[in-house]
């Protein structure tokens, strides 16, 4: 009994072994960010675009998040909004984490992101000076176009 459990871990862990070779890029589709957008400027620019609730775009999310997983994020995300955790349809909290995947300079390709989905965000982020404030001025210029493009629209 005890060993037919170890050998079934094995497999599990042998499996998520192989889960890194994934494409690197790719993890959500334009569509689900585009629908994630609609559903934030509903649903969570209240207080995520009023300084009521921590930004989520920009140097601090990307270097917060860049050594966790699109899983983390999602189940994050699963949490909100505060008042009904879990309250939205899973389609939707899934193209929200699309969406804040993309706005902060990830890549969308052409594999939908699922509940499945376990990629290491800092593999998805496109632009790594982003999370330094300390490179050169002109990486200063690209964080206001990216903040006002997800409050219209
Ligand atoms: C009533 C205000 C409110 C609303 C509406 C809201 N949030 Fe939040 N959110 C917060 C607060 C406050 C925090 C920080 C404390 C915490 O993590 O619970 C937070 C934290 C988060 C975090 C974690 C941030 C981090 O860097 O750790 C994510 C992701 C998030 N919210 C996403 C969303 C999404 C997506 C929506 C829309 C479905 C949403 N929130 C709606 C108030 C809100």
């Amino acid at each position: 009994m005890r060993a037919r459990f170890a050998a079934a871990g094995l497999v599990f862990v042998v499996a998520g072994a192989a889960l890194p070779a994934q494409a690197p890029v790719g993890s959500f589709t334009a569509d689900q960010a585009a629908a994630g957008r609609a559903a934030f400027d509903t649903t969570c620019v209240s207080c995520h675009g009023s300084g009521q609730a921590p930004p989520l775009q920009g140097a601090a999310f990307v270097g917060g998040w860049g050594s966790r997983s699109t899983r983390d994020l999602l189940t994050a995300v699963q949490a909100m909004p505060p008042d009904a955790p879990g309250g939205l349809p899973q389609a939707t909290y899934l193209a929200l984490t699309a969406f804040l995947l993309e706005t902060n300079g990830a890549v969308p390709g052409t594999q939908p992101l699922t509940a499945a989905t376990n990629v290491p965000i800092d593999r998805l982020f496109r632009a790594p000076a982003q999370a330094f404030p300390a490179g050169p001025p002109a990486g200063a210029a690209d964080a206001a176009p990216a903040s006002a493009a997800a409050v219209s629209n």
